[in-house]
């Protein structure tokens, strides 16, 4: 071996290995002036001797050293999922929404493209002046973890981009994956180690990008195909079509696939070519994604809470198989909800090994008819919980009788009654609430987990014990751990040694400053998820406001009931529950010992520079250049509140032909009135 050689391989193990004393225990064995002496040495030697330049070197991840935990990235422009649609008639319906929302006649010219969903996870790009700068999961969505130094270790994630054209900052977005043949041969290698095989190439992928040290991702046969982007400095293309062959120019990998089609009938049918050639595809694919081709288009449907308007999944037909029904469990959910699980002989179904299925609730049971024995088929579709679809050979033994009290606390079981329509609510709950221990750990646990609090070193099992012995029996229970810890004395529990247990203490402590959002998401309130928790916070911008305004929320009249209300996206249900929350005293003494531990951070409102931010907005009479969808998007995306009657509160009322009462009762009332053209000229 030459002598440079030799020093870039000792040069490069000093730097992995002081890398991982400082990243990964926390404990750094040089100075940071050594460090960068011994980085400044290697660089020198790579950049004087490219050829000896090794696959798995530290300086090839991007001048970003492995983290030991993985740092936040913000997604400044959100990573989003996607809507499903099931059968040709939900991909005609969104074709027809498509066209609704526009405004287009059904005959007007409306192209989609058309291509495979990757089963695996996806992963953002930023590219600064054609050089990869950074890396992402996706996370929850708007934050995900820095893996930089890991995705920049795949042969198909350009450091620098080719071709010409690329915009000053573009983030390119796709699905991190492995090929069948690439998966087994990985599986193979685990066994030979010693080591348990990968359930399949998606928990493979994301096992492989999560990796610590970057070398181990290396070794990985992982692979990246481009599909879509997000913040860029320019427009680089006028269609999806477009973009997606620039993104091929510029060396990423796209997949063959994908074709363009002018409607409902041509994209199903490419669908059912996708389907058959599945199999032959050599990597997992679970549907055909369709989007609407023109950006311009694109760029007026927008996106509802989680998924934009402009694209949606066509899944494929779940997979089924038969097998016996062994046990029926009852769970025991975080809003008491019991669940009927089915314990089955374990079968295989579509590569993944099954050994429970959801039989969701007891109507459920009685119409099935399954009881214990009997066999059963069940399918799996994607992610989703596998479910009983039929009895296929019945047993003789007795009709499962659903259990009339909590099986973890024995309280009795009730059924909701909706109040509008007086029918009873198909799940059946336990009536003691958060004196449940099953309630209140499942609470707990949900309020410490990743989208959450997002606490490191509390998970299910460790808030379960922290329960058993009385520390934590509430959230605000956490965050005083550390000043009880001279009874607790964390330290000398099993698994706990100083430094896990000081870590744990720093955890919570880091979750001390916590967005609104977060911590209204983390009270568990039944509808109140997390965009729901995001509308809220966005609309009340500050917790002190939101909490100065939930005792009004018991009267359906306030300010802060009709506010909720006039939020896009927010229901009924979700009202009545945060209303119903806050009735009960013992939950608002809850809320405030949490709140007292906390720095609880403003949210965002949605876009504030807009002329017509704040505003209340109701539309009359017929729009002529805009669906009233799409209008009251446009001005809800601004920052405006779109109200469906004329107030005293309204401050413009755009009025298009036809206008009646409204446009009456507005200009007795003083209210502004707006021509369409006008109320655009003001928002442009
Ligand atoms: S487009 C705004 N195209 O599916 C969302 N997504 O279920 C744009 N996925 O989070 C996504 N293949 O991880 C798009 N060809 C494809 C895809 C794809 C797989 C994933 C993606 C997304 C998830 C939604």
């Amino acid at each position: 071996m030459s002598d440079e050689k030799k020093r870039i391989a000792w040069l490069s193990q000093e730097i992995r290995s002081a890398d991982a004393l400082y990243y990964q225990d926390d404990n750094p064995a040089l100075s940071d002036a050594d460090y960068d002496a011994l980085r400044k040495e290697l660089l020198a030697l790579e950049a004087a001797h490219p050829h000896l330049i090794r696959k798995d070197s530290p300086t090839q991840s991007v001048g970003v050293k492995p983290s030991g935990k993985f740092g936040k990235i913000k997604h400044t422009v959100p990573m989003l999922s996607l809507d499903n649609a099931f059968s040709d008639e939900d991909v005609s319906d969104f074709v027809a929404r498509v066209q609704r929302f526009l405004s287009l006649p059904a005959t007007a010219p409306l192209a989609f493209t058309a291509e495979p969903k990757i089963d695996g996870l996806s992963a953002a790009l930023r590219y600064e002046n054609g050089k990869l700068v950074s890396g992402a999961t996706r996370g929850d969505g708007q934050v995900g973890e820095d893996v930089t130094a890991n995705l920049s270790t795949l042969d198909t994630v350009p450091k620098q981009l080719s071709g010409l054209g690329w915009p000053e900052v573009l983030e390119i977005r796709g699905e991190v994956y492995i090929n069948h043949a690439d998966f087994d041969t990985m599986n193979a290698a685990q066994l030979k180690a010693g080591k348990s095989e990968y359930k399949n190439p998606r928990n493979a992928a994301a096992g492989s990008l999560r990796q610590i040290d970057p070398s181990v991702t290396a070794s990985r046969p992982l692979k990246f195909f481009a599909y879509t982007w997000g913040e860029v400095s320019a427009p680089f293309a006028k269609t999806q079509m477009e973009a997606v062959a620039k993104m091929a120019e510029w060396g990423f990998s796209v997949n063959p696939q994908m074709r363009r089609h002018d409607g409902p009938e041509e994209m199903v049918a490419h669908y059912t070519e996708i389907l058959t050639a599945r199999a032959g595809l050599g990597y997992d694919i679970d549907g055909v994604v369709y989007k609407v081709d023109a950006l311009a288009l694109q760029a007026r449907l927008g996106f509802v809470s989680r998924a934009p308007r402009w694209a949606i999944a066509h899944k494929f037909p779940a997979e089924k198989a038969i097998t016996t029904i062994e046990a029926i469990d009852i769970q025991v959910g975080r809003t008491g909800s019991l669940t009927p699980v089915a314990r089955l002989t374990p079968i295989t179904v579509g590569g993944v090994v099954v050994s429970n299925a959801t039989l969701h609730n007891a109507d459920e049971i009685a119409r099935l008819g399954v009881k214990l024995g009997d066999s059963v088929e069940i399918q799996r579709a994607g992610d989703v919980i596998p479910q009983v679809l039929r009895v296929v050979e019945a047993s003789a033994g007795a009709p499962f009788k659903f259990p009339s009290t909590c099986p973890v606390c024995d309280a009795p079981v009730s059924a909701e009654v909706d109040e509008k329509t007086g029918k009873q609510d198909v799940v059946r709950r336990c009536t003691n609430g958060l004196s449940c221990p099953a309630q209140a750990v499942q609470s707990l646990v949900h309020f410490v987990s990743r989208q959450v609090f997002d606490i490191d070193g509390l998970g299910e099992r460790q808030v379960e014990a922290f329960f058993e012995k009385g520390l934590i029996k509430e959230p605000a229970d956490i965050f005083t751990l550390r000043a009880r810890n001279d009874e607790i004395k964390l330290e000398t529990w099993e698994g706990f040694g100083e430094t896990s247990a000081a870590k744990l203490f720093d955890a919570i402590d880091a979750r001390r400053d916590i967005p609104f959002d977060r911590v209204l998401y983390g009270l568990g309130i039944r509808h109140v998820g997390r965009t729901n928790s995001r509308l809220i916070a966005q609309h009340f911008i500050s917790w002190n406001k939101f909490r100065a305004a939930v005792s009004d929320l018991q009267n359906p009249v306030s300010d802060a009931y009709m506010g909720l209300l006039g939020i896009d996206g927010m229901g009924q249900a979700a009202l009545g529950a945060l209303a119903g929350f806050f009735a009960s005293d013992s939950n608002v003494e809850i809320v405030d010992k949490l709140t007292a531990q906390l720095t609880i951070q403003d949210a965002e409102a949605p876009t504030s520079d807009s002329a017509v931010a704040g505003k209340t907005v109701v539309f009359t009479g017929k729009l002529e250049r805009f669906s009233r969808d799409e209008a009251k998007a446009r001005a809800q995306s601004l920052g405006a509140k779109v109200s469906g009657s004329v107030s005293k509160k309204t401050d413009y009322l755009v009025a298009g032909p036809g206008a009646g009462s409204k446009l009456k009762k507005a200009e007795a009332a003083g209210v502004k009135v707006l021509t369409e053209d006008e109320w655009l000229a003001l928002i442009a």
